[in-house]
Order: C-alpha cells, then structure tokens, then sequence
C-alpha cells in the first residue's frame, strides 16, 4: 500500500539532536554574552553592552536554526528527497550512519515488500541518546521494525557483499570520519555494496565536493550536487547541507 505524502513526516520515534555539543555551545555563548550586555547595562558602559548583546543575539537565532535544522528541516528535506525517488516499494534500501534512524525509519515506511538496512557506530557525541536499542524502539514506534535490520559496524568496512542493494542513503554522517582518506573509503564501500543500476543519495555539511569527485573516479554517472537551502543550515548559511547523488551504471 503506499505511504500518503504527510505519512513520511509524521514521527512516532525520537531522534535526538545531531552533534548535540554544538547547539550547547551556541546557547551557553548566547546566555553568557547577554549576561554581559546586562552588566554593561548596569554600569552603563554602551561599549561593552551593545557588541555582546549583538553577538548574544546572533548566537541565539544560530541555535534556534540549528535545532530547526536537526529536528525539523532534515525531515521535511528527506521525505522530498525520497518521494522523489519514486521507489517500488520492494526495493533493499542500506543507510550509512543511521544513527537513531530518521531516515532509515522513513524509507522504511516506503517499502512494504523490502527491505531497510542500517549500519552506524551509535556515537552520542554525533547524536544525543544515540544507541542501536534507540533506534530499534524507534522502528518499532514507527511500525516498521519488520523490513528493518540493524548492525554495529564502521562504515569503512561494511559486512555485506559486492552489489546488495537498490538504494544506499547517508544523512549527516560521513563528514564526521576525520580524514579524507577515511571518507574516500566509505564511498569506495556504498559503491561497492550497491547493485548495477543502483543509486546512492548523501546529505551532508561537509567535504560534498569530495564525495562527487570520489564517484566519477569510480566511474559512477548522473551524479549531481545540489545545495538543499535554509532549512538545512545548521546555524547559519556558512553550516549549509547539500545533496550529492549518483547511479551506477548498469
Ligand atoms: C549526525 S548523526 C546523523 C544520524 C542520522 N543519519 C540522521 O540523519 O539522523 C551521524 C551518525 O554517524 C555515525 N557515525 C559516525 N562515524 C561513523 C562511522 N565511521 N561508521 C558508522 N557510523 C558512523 C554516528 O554514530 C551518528 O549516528
């Protein structure tokens, strides 16, 4: 049966805050450099009181974007994306860095007759509350944990053979392997893993032009990059996400 359009955001599950320190820091950063535009205040000192209360405010509104970001627009960007996709619906789907799985849970919703796999490290420091039994609740809330298979593992080395899957996705999640060397080696593995004529979607902040290069050098085709606007600028349009998708040929 397919998913009705509104069915894709709607969330029974909870899944945290990506890299959860950041918004932290903006906040504390904000609540301090108000403080300080209050102490000027008090001592009536304009020049200490009105740059902290501009940067107090700066760094307020860059919270505030980037708990949208996190917990709102990354939903709304990834339910486009996969309709988009216009999947079967029998599809085997595998998600890089899953983390508590908002967007394996939500491809998941779009294949009754396939499959829905995720791999992740299940670090809290990329993702509050971030644990495989997280993930395993939400896809039980979402009601899909019957197409859902989850593993502990690094996805510079994954577990599955050559060619497995129609559709590798990753959101948010490759940037946060260190080294370019790293990174290259994660790409290397979702092509490897995916079937001719398979297609691989990635959303991140970072290091996007290097996974486009990384799939013309391995010979992948249509592949494009694309930024994903305002609702994915984690505190600012200087944390901008974008899209980098390709096929591999058949
Ligand atoms: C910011 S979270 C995003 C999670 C999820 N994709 C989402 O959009 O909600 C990044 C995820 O990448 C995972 N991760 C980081 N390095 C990894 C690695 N080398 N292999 C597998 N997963 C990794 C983290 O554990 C975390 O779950």
């Amino acid at each position: 049966m397919p998913v009705a359009a509104g069915d894709l955001t709607r969330r029974r599950g909870e899944y945290g805050v990506d890299a959860p320190y950041v918004p932290l820091l903006m906040a504390s950063g904000a609540v301090a450099a108000i403080a300080v535009f209050f102490i000027g205040f008090v001592v009536s000192n304009p020049t200490i009181g009105i740059p902290a209360l501009n940067i107090g405010l700066a760094l307020a509104a860059s919270t505030a974007d980037y708990l949208y970001a996190s917990r709102v627009g990354k939903f709304v960007v990834w339910a486009d994306i996969l309709r988009s996709l216009h999947l079967r619906g029998d599809e085997r789907v595998l998600d890089v860095g899953c983390g508590r799985g908002a967007v394996l849970l939500m491809v998941a919703k779009l294949l009754p007759r396939g499959r829905a796999g995720g791999v992740d490290l299940w670090r809290t420091t990329d993702q509050s509350g971030n644990a495989l039994e997280a993930t395993r609740r939400n896809a039980d809330l979402e009601d899909v944990a019957d197409r859902v298979e989850l593993d502990t593992a690094d996805m510079r080395a994954l577990r599955f053979p050559d060619e497995t899957y129609d559709l590798v996705v990753s959101s948010l999640a490759i940037h946060n392997i260190p080294d370019s060397v790293g990174r290259a080696k994660a790409i290397d593995e979702a092509v490897r893993v995916l079937r001719r004529g398979g297609r691989i979607v990635i959303v991140d902040i970072n290091a996007t032009r290097e996974y486009q290069a990384r799939f013309r050098e391995r010979g992948l085709v249509e592949v494009h990059l694309r930024s994903l606007g305002p609702r994915l600028w984690f505190g600012g349009p200087w944390v901008a996400a974008s899209l980098v998708e390709a096929r591999k040929p058949a």
